[in-house]
């Protein structure tokens, strides 16, 4: 069967125009889908992780630990005075990720200014002061994580994250 120009150029550019459409109209459901799932969620689905026990913690000596994933250091700290978002029976517990907002160099906790400071080109931030910049390089204040603790048992538990992980488009990945 052979075909005219004319009906040749019917046939395939109906069809181009039907693939257009399907194309176009997959992410629209997907954009769909997804805002219907976001719709009244005011904090993102982070998995809350025991990190410590606030009678281990002793002041001015951090601890390690990851949140929100094994990629991610962080140290929680006592700081040894009730401080903003501080948690535990003193209100002076506090965390943050250790990965300076500059250039991802890990931050170092100053246990004389209770600041945590960065190697690599100076940047300072206030673990009184939720991470607050203080000086160097860096634009944004160090990301905090947000503890929760449960007084029944001690545990102190990291539940979000204030701020965005250094080199990351979403804290979650
Ligand atoms: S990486 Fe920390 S100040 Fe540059």
């Amino acid at each position: 069967m052979s075909l005219s120009r004319r009906q040749f150029l019917k046939l395939t550019g109906g069809a181009a125009a039907g693939a257009t459409a399907a194309v176009a109209g997959a992410p629209t459901a997907r954009a769909a889908q997804v805002a219907q799932a976001d719709a009244g969620r005011t904090t993102l689905p982070y998995i809350p992780k025991v990190i410590a026990r606030a009678g281990q913690l002793r002041a001015n000596v951090p601890l390690a630990f990851t949140f929100p994933d094994a990629a991610s250091p962080c140290v929680v700290v006592k700081i040894g005075a009730s401080v903003p978002g501080g948690v535990g029976p003193e209100g002076d517990i506090v965390a943050f990720s250790t990965l300076c907002t500059h250039m991802g160099c890990p931050v170092a906790y100053d246990l004389a200014t209770r600041e945590f400071k960065c190697p690599c080109h100076f940047s300072a931030f206030d673990a009184e002061k939720a991470g607050q910049m203080i000086s160097g390089q860096a634009t944004e204040k160090l990301p905090a994580i947000v503890l929760d603790y449960n007084a029944s048992d001690g545990t102190v538990r990291a539940i979000a994250v204030d701020g965005l992980i250094y080199g990351r488009q979403a804290n979650l990945l």
